[in-house]
């Protein structure tokens, strides 16, 4: 890298000139925050969509992916789950990470679009078992009895999977354990964001706080073609 290239790690307030690149800095301090487990999930960011009615409602999710060029994120989870059921009537949705012991935040606001089924089959695949298990096992978001009745409904789906019925799924042995595909309700979401926000703590409520907007336009399939960012300081 350039050595004139701003380290957004060490830097303890946003350059006078702002960056032009804020997704390398987001990705920076995600990355960070990872390789320092400054919690147990570093990576989740709480994803927050709009119902139907135009309720929004949040939830945590994990970032599995953020590529910096041309700059969008990737979150795994049911298709039939609320948060899906909004996406597909509305593709807007905002995301949040906050990193408390290093005094940092980062919002971002996009669209949603599915990830390519070759996509998430990579990801699926590199899962381990057990999720993969969990995947078939749970209708994500659909009322339920019991827990009684999400483990026989769990253990159900599993022997459909061939899975031995009479062994607890954890004392199978890995050789016994038949090859799970990716069902076709789960699985990623890109979000490209239009809108992203960098904020660092500062003393006395003085944070240090910009906001950057590009255009973004659906492109050839699931791509969106990205202009540009244009960063504006913000009072905290
Ligand atoms: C730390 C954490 C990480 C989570 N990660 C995911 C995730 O990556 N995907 C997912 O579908 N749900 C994840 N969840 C569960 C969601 O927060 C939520 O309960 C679930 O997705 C159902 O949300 P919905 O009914 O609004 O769709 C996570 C929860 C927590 C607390």
């Amino acid at each position: 890298m350039d050595e004139n290239v701003i380290d957004p790690c060490s830097a303890k307030r946003l350059p006078k000139e702002l960056p032009t690149d804020p997704m390398r800095w987001a990705k920076a301090w995600l990355d960070e925050a990872v390789s320092r487990m400054v919690s147990r999930n570093p990576n989740t960011m709480t994803a927050i969509t709009v119902n139907e009615q135009g309720q929004p409602s949040g939830r945590q999710v994990l970032c599995k992916d953020f590529v910096e060029d041309p700059g969008y994120l990737v979150f795994y989870t049911n298709y039939k789950s609320d948060k899906s059921r909004h996406l597909e009537h509305n593709d807007r949705i905002a995301l949040l990470f906050h990193w408390d012991s290093f005094g940092r935040q980062v919002r971002l606001e996009g669209r949603a679009v599915r990830s390519p089924a070759e996509e998430s089959d990579a990801y699926f695949a590199s899962r381990d078992w057990g999720s993969q298990l969990g995947a078939w096992g749970s209708d994500q978001s659909a009322p339920l009895e019991s827990r009684a009745t999400l483990i026989a409904q769990v253990g159900r789906r599993a022997v459909k999977l061939g899975v031995n019925a009479a062994t607890s799924l954890k004392s199978i042995a890995r050789s016994d354990r038949p090859m799970i595909s990716r069902p076709p309700h789960w699985g990623g979401y890109r979000v490209w964001p239009h809108r992203i926000e960098l904020w660092i703590e500062g003393e006395d409520r003085i944070h240090d706080r910009a906001r950057w907007e590009r255009p973004v336009t659906p492109g050839d399939g699931d791509e969106f073609v990205v202009g540009n960012w244009t960063g504006t300081r913000l009072q905290p």
